[in-house]
Order: C-alpha cells, then structure tokens, then sequence
C-alpha cells in the first residue's frame, strides 16, 4: 500500500503531525524533522498531548474496545487542534500527517485513521499509515542520537519482541512472546493482587515493599536457545501462589516482588540471547528497550547488566515516549517522508500488522495491540 512520491518539505524541516489510538491513550503531536542523517538526532517535539482512558475503563478492570473507541472519537480531533495551536502553526503548514494504522483494537485505529485521512485531505498533504510497532522501534531516536542498527526489545501491555531495527521500514523479528505479552502478566498479576489498572506501575510500587527471594516462581524460557518469551506460565504460578497464602499484606508485597524478579531476570536473560542472535546478523551495540514495561526500574537496571556484560550500550527513552504516544508516531512519519514513503487516501486500518512480514508466519502473533486483562 506504499507510494513514492516527491515529497515538498518545509525549508527548516518537515512539520508533521502524529495521531495515535491503537489502545486506550488517545494522543497527537507535532514535530519538526530535519534530515541530518541517521546519527543526528533529527526530530523536534514541538507539541505534544496524551488523553488517557484510565477512570473510563476502571469499572471493567480492564481496556473495553468500544469504550475506547468512543472516547478515541471523542478526544482526537480536539487535541489535533490542540497540538497544531500549541506549535505556533496552522494545519495548513504541516508536511505531513501521520496516524497509527495498526497493529490495535480496531474500532481505536480507525478513528485515527479517519481523523489523519481528513486533516491529509483537507490540507492536501500527504498521510502516512503508521505501524503501531515501528512507532516503538524508532522512539529511542526522539530523544538521543541512535544509529542504525540497533537490536529493540518492544515491551508492554500488548507485544513482547525483539526486532533489529536495520533502517527506517527494515525490520527482522528475531523473537517473541509464545503466549502474553510483558505487560499483561503485569496488568493480570497486579488484577489479582487488588491492585488498579494499567497494573504495571502499581505492581512496581508494591513490590518495593516486598522481598524478592520470598516466594519461588517460575522463570519461562530461562536458559533456553532462542530469543521468545513465554509469560503464561509465571502469571499461573503466582495465581497459585496466591491462592495457598493467607492473602495478607506481606503475601502481597512479596508476590509482586518476586513475580517482579523472575520477570526481570527472564527479559536479561532473553536480552543477552537476541543481543548475540543480532550480533551474528548486524553490527549491532545499542539495545534499545521500549514499550510502557520499560518503565519499569528493576527491568532497566537488568538490561543495563546485560549491556555493560557484553559492551552494548542501553538506550530507554524517557516514560513518556516509553508508554504510548503520537510523538513517536510523527517521528515514524517524518522519516517516512523523508524517505519518499506516502501512503494513498484508501489506505486500511488493520487490527494485526507485523512489522517483519517473513517472521509474522514463524511465531503465532499474539497480543494484536491488546493492553490490560479484558473485561
Ligand atoms: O506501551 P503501552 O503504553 O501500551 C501498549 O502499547 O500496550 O504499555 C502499557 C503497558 C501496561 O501493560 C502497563 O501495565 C505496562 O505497560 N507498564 C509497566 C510499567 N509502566 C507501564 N509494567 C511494569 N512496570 C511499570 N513501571
Ligand atoms: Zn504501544
């Protein structure tokens, strides 16, 4: 569905605007791009703004599609206008418009899309359909210098893998999760902890409470040849876990903290495989850990080990381009445009979308842009 086209770009750099609804955080942003080359960090955040769903899907525990997609419907057209006033501009000046066209919960994505097909039409500015995913991968180039190519293990509530990011529309999967994804263990763990959603956070916040070593849980995957994940496993053994306790306060501390190691120690592990797995195929030295489970302070610090063991360097974005944003989004664009890669008016919202076709068949795809336990 990609065009080529001779691409008009705004002498101090593309202005493009980035729309995301793929899940349950409604966004939009604008950001400058100046093509300086892949070692320069060329993206300007000129504005940006994230709606958030949280109170609207507390009710269910967990992310309900048509709510979002409401809410989505809601929200975008406003912060669009929002993003475009706070950046000093008007629609008329951007370059381009980017919006997430999947992988996500459909209904979301086509709002998105909607909304970027309208403002490309009316301003007779190219769109850009942007995968969800590569969104992701490209995010750590917001804020730092990364040069390609670089190894990023994608991390949160709906994807778990890693994938050399070779250049910009190059990408090798070389694994992922079997079952769910990092941050839905997260998310189903803290459920049944008691603890509110998106469970990730407020997991990591208990488990600094607790004691690590106290209970023995499963460590999925550890050791073993490959670079997939498995999370269903570890999730049922803290359910067990549970369920013997004596469902006290302690119990709880000591369960995050513990499901909180295995998790940690498990992604190093992993890490250190794909880095070496990359390695055999890219001159890779950065591993770029990204996604909202990157937020997470004793997983960082376990791929920090691995880094330094086997002399790569780690890059994780700040949190507020870790969880979901249109700032990444607008970057995917930006440098798609650079590159000539538009995308024609009738292009498809798509609930999955692999960002590496030729693994998409190799490993069952799970976690379509899913967040949270459903209700
Ligand atoms: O990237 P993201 O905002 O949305 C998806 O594309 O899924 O990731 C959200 C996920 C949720 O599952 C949330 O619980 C998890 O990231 N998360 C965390 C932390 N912060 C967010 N997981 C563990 N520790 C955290 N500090
Ligand atoms: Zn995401």
């Amino acid at each position: 569905m990609q065009s080529s086209s001779d691409v008009t770009q705004h002498p101090a750099g593309a202005l493009v605007l980035g729309l995301e609804s793929s899940c349950d955080d409604t966004a939009a942003a604008v950001v400058r791009h100046t093509a300086q080359g892949e070692d320069a960090v060329a993206t300007l955040v000129l504005a940006e703004r994230v709606a958030r769903q949280d109170d609207a899907h507390a009710p269910y525990g967990g992310v309900v599609p048509e709510i979002a997609a409401r809410a989505h419907a809601e929200r975008l057209d406003d912060l669009a206008a929002e993003v475009i006033r706070a950046a000093g501009i008007t629609f008329f000046d951007l370059d381009a418009v980017a919006a997430t066209a999947g992988p996500g919960l459909i209904g979301g994505v086509m709002v998105g899309v909607s909304v970027g097909k309208a403002v490309a039409l009316a301003t007779d500015t190219p769109l850009i359909a942007v995968n969800h995913l590569e969104g992701h991968a490209l995010s750590p180039r917001l804020s730092e210098a990364v040069a390609f190519p670089y190894l990023a293990l994608i991390v949160s509530g709906g994807h778990s893998q890693f994938i050399i990011v070779e250049a910009v529309g190059r990408y090798r999967r070389l694994g992922s999760t079997i079952d769910d994804a990092a941050g839905e263990a997260f998310d189903k763990t803290a459920k049944l902890l008691g603890l509110p959603q998106p469970g990730g956070p407020a997991l990591e916040r208990l488990a600094a409470e607790g004691d690590a070593q106290a209970i023995r849980l499963p460590r999925p995957f550890l050791g073993r040849d490959g670079c997939d994940f498995s999370f269903a496993g570890l999730k049922t053994a803290a359910l067990r876990a549970w369920e013997a306790g004596d469902g006290g306060d302690r119990l709880r501390a000591n369960l995050a903290a513990s499901f909180q190691a295995a998790v940690a120690e498990v992604m190093a592990d992993r890490a250190a495989r794909a880095l070496t797995a990359a390695r055999a195929i890219a001159p890779v030295d950065t591993l770029a850990v990204v996604g909202g489970v990157a937020a997470n302070a004793a997983i960082r610090a376990a791929l920090t080990g691995v880094a330094e063991r086997v002399g790569a360097r780690l890059v994780a974005p700040p949190l507020k381009w870790c969880t979901d944003n249109a700032a990444m989004i607008a970057l995917a664009g930006a440098e798609r445009l650079a590159l000539g890669l538009t995308d024609p008016l009738d292009a498809p919202a798509r609930a999955r979308w692999p960002l590496d076709p030729a693994a998409a068949s190799a490993a069952p795809a799970s976690g379509g842009g899913r967040k949270g336990p459903r209700a």
